[in-house]
């Protein structure tokens, strides 16, 4: 084929390929998906109400004598699951022993003909409990406070760079403030499902005695798990093992995903129950679909954190030192170390520098990711203590961040890709009509509104994981199909790997197709981290770029080749970050302490953008997320019973339409040149980070009141 004229797409605001189907109805998401396996059975599971114990007794004679109950699973008759030998594995040990470490805790399901009655006999099963006291309540001087080896993905738990104590006695401002941030729950649209199917070996039944080559026992047996999940060839990794399968004998299916934030990047429980229950049904399909109610405490959470933010600086702001400690929570059953400080240790030049991590081991629901776990709560505290320091200092909160801005990282000394905090801080206030905020905090009254304005920095590291394989094809006429089991959770990237793809072709947007979302596709990393479009996308233009040498201009139909991702010297080389800035105004009512938000904005930078569209809405998306965060999001565990008692969304409120007014991002124009073929960065979760100390830094422009516990409720303005 001749290189046709083509207009290229990356950097063009294609609407997104799926966008039609999601929302007309017709993607089929996980839950909806028909497996050939006759009419599918449904499971309800049984959940834990204590906190810390054991099983003594389940009476389940109630739950299988009702009509249409084909099974009930409980410990006793679940069936073992292999491979549980990393005890850090806690989460995914379902229905493995009688002992409950948190309340919500699977310890039954019920297998039925309808979901009706499969919630209905689930209700009839009846627990008798031998209870331990529990703790799930975090205290800075918890009891259950431990350092983590490492915090994640992979970052020493504490550092201590220069003489922070010295530095902090001998400065000429200080702030020393303790900021605290609650439980928060991912919720996205599509709740957590899995469809599973386990295809018994040829000859019938579950297999005994496996093959010769085949995993322990089950040999032939195959699994089909259609998950809604970030990542197929991920969860498959994680689940396999536990029902003693080879990888090629399990096939995870997850085209369509609404939604995940994280909650949907690594497996859960429900995904492990699924499972189990069709173990117990083989040949017929067995559905789950957690209830809204059900995934407070069984799809990850943020933990809350308690954190102590000491700032030192001279008379004109320049920071001499910062200090970070981090206390925050895990389950017992399984670690999670949020990386909550480490924002800190890049973000602003300070010679002394301290951050650490302590984690409460508690009786709760597992942590794990919410949209930039770490940066997120990090970020808010250190943004909020910054916002104090310019006040104590007198300066401009935007004038002290850009005297503070650091000319290499201050943690590697490296050279930055690219750090255009300055730019985004500098257009930010151009565009938004940054005065610099009131001259006194709640001086500006407009009728019966106290008005503000707030500004925060925002930042997001660069991450691109290695690993992923991409088969370029081409189809004849023209056409070309570029396969990778990548995940599209509702961002937009199935599009801008085929913008990405088409433009590394030469050829027009419309005569590539990419597949994504299936381990029959070649291996793909997770969507996590904001990595995705950078590590798929740099595979698939590696793999367009080994098809063209390989087959030429004049490929034949049906030639096809398959690229890894390719290395990336400077990964090592450069601190890789994005960088963006935040401003809020607030108005609140005098009398009653409403918080309205009529305007945000943020400028970003985060290399070039693929498609503006889909960009927009993961950075007002993320914006949005962030004034949640700041007014509403809130998860109430009653310490007495370890209950997330607000589990739904009547009590755990987040921002609805009528709390966002005016979002708008926009980012500079650039091209991060070190990180990869395309020059972009991540973007999903940077507009989720600093947006909660905009709010919060203007709510005390506007009141003079500093609040420092998300959520900004009403109730501590008056
Ligand atoms: Mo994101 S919280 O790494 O899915």
């Amino acid at each position: 084929m001749t290189a046709a004229a083509t207009s290229r797409a990356v950097g063009t605001p294609l609407p997104r390929l799926d966008g039609h189907a999601k929302v007309t109805g017709t993607a089929p998401y996980a839950y909806e998906r028909r497996p050939d396996a006759g009419p599918p059975l449904y499971v309800h599971p049984v959940q834990s109400t204590i906190a810390r114990g054991r099983v003594r007794a389940l009476h389940t004679e109630d739950a299988e004598a009702a009509d249409g109950v084909v099974a009930v699973l409980t410990h006793r008759n679940a069936g073992r699951l292999d491979d549980l030998k990393d005890e850090q594995d806690g989460e995914l040990a379902v229905l493995q022993s009688d002992a409950v470490a948190f309340r919500g805790q699977f310890i039954a399901a019920v297998v039925a003909e309808t979901p009706e009655t499969a919630r209905h006999a689930a209700s009839l099963v009846r627990a008798e409990y031998d209870q331990e006291p529990h703790d799930t309540e975090l205290r800075a001087d918890s009891p259950a406070l431990y350092t983590p080896g490492r915090v994640n993905p992979a970052f020493a738990s504490d550092t201590d760079e220069g003489d922070v104590d010295a530095a902090l006695a001998s400065a000429a401002v200080t702030v020393d403030r303790t900021y605290t941030t609650p439980m928060e729950h991912n919720n996205p649209l599509e709740p957590h499902t899995a469809v599973a199917v386990w295809h018994p070996a040829e000859g019938g039944g579950p297999a005994e005695g496996g093959s010769a080559e085949g995993g322990p026992g089950n040999g032939g047996v195959r699994l089909t798990l259609y998950a809604s999940t970030q990542g197929t060839h991920p969860a498959r990794k994680t689940l396999a093992p536990l029902f003693g399968l080879r990888p090629e004998q399990m096939r995870v299916t997850s085209p369509h995903v609404g939604g995940g934030f994280g909650s949907k990047g690594m497996p859960h429980a429900h995904d492990v129950l699924a499972v189990l229950c069709a173990r117990a049904v083989p040949g017929r399909a067995v559905k789950l679909a957690l209830t809204r109610q059900q995934t407070f405490p069984l799809a990850g959470h943020r933990t809350p954190t308690i954190q102590r933010l000491r700032l030192g600086a001279g008379a004109d702001g320049r920071l001499t030192a910062i200090a970070h400690e981090v206390v925050e929570h895990t389950a017992t059953v399984k670690e999670f170390a949020e990386q909550t400080a480490c924002g800190t240790r890049m973000m602003y030049a300070a010679p002394n520098r301290r951050t650490s991590h302590r984690l409460a081991a508690l009786d709760v629901p597992v942590p794990s990711w919410m949209r930039a776990p770490g940066e997120a709560p990090g970020i808010f505290a250190l943004e909020a203590a910054m916002d104090e320091l310019a006040a104590a200092c007198g300066l401009d909160p935007v004038e002290l961040r850009v005297r503070n801005d650091p000319p290499a990282d201050p943690e590697t000394g490296k050279p930055w890709s690219g750090r255009h905090l300055v730019e985004c801080l500098r257009e930010g206030a151009r565009r938004f009509g940054w005065t610099g905020g009131s001259p006194a905090p709640g001086s500006h009254v407009e009728g019966n509104e106290q008005v503000g304005m707030g500004v925060a920095a925002s930042t997001y590291p660069y991450y691109a994981s290695r690993g992923s394989q991409a088969l370029v094809r081409y189809d004849g006429e023209g056409r070309h199909t570029v396969r990778i089991g990548a995940a599209d959770l509702g961002t937009g990237t199935w599009t801008t790997l085929t913008q990405i793809a088409a433009d590394a072709l030469d050829r027009p947007f419309d005569t590539v197709t990419v597949e994504i979302g299936d381990t029959d596709l070649p291996s793909a990393t997770v969507a996590g981290g904001s990595s995705g479009n950078a590590s798929w996308g740099s595979t698939v233009v590696a793999a367009v770029r080994a098809f063209r040498m390989e087959h030429g201009d004049e490929p034949e139909p049906g030639a096809q080749t398959l690229g890894s991702t390719p290395e990336n010297p400077d990964a090592e080389r450069f601190a890789m970050h994005s960088f963006g800035a935040q401003f809020a105004e607030v108005r609140v009512d005098v009398d009653t302490g409403e918080i309205r938000v009529p305007r945000m904005l943020g400028v970003f930078s985060v290399g070039r953008v693929i498609n503006p569209r889909t960009a927009r809405s993961q950075f007002i998306g993320g914006m949005t997320m962030g004034l949640s965060m700041a007014l509403h999001e809130h998860g109430v565990l009653d310490h007495r019973t370890g209950h997330v008692v607000n589990h739904d969304l009547a009590g755990y409120h987040i921002a609805a339409h009528a709390d966002v007014c005016g979002i708008e991002a926009t980012w500079l124009d650039e091209t991060d040149e070190h990180a990869n073929a395309m020059g972009a960065r991540g973007i999903g979760e940077i507009g989720i980070v600093g947006a909660a100390a905009a709010v919060v830094n203007a709510v005390h422009d506007a009141t003079g009141i500093r609040v420092r516990d998300l959520p900004v409720t009403p109730d501590k303005l008056l």
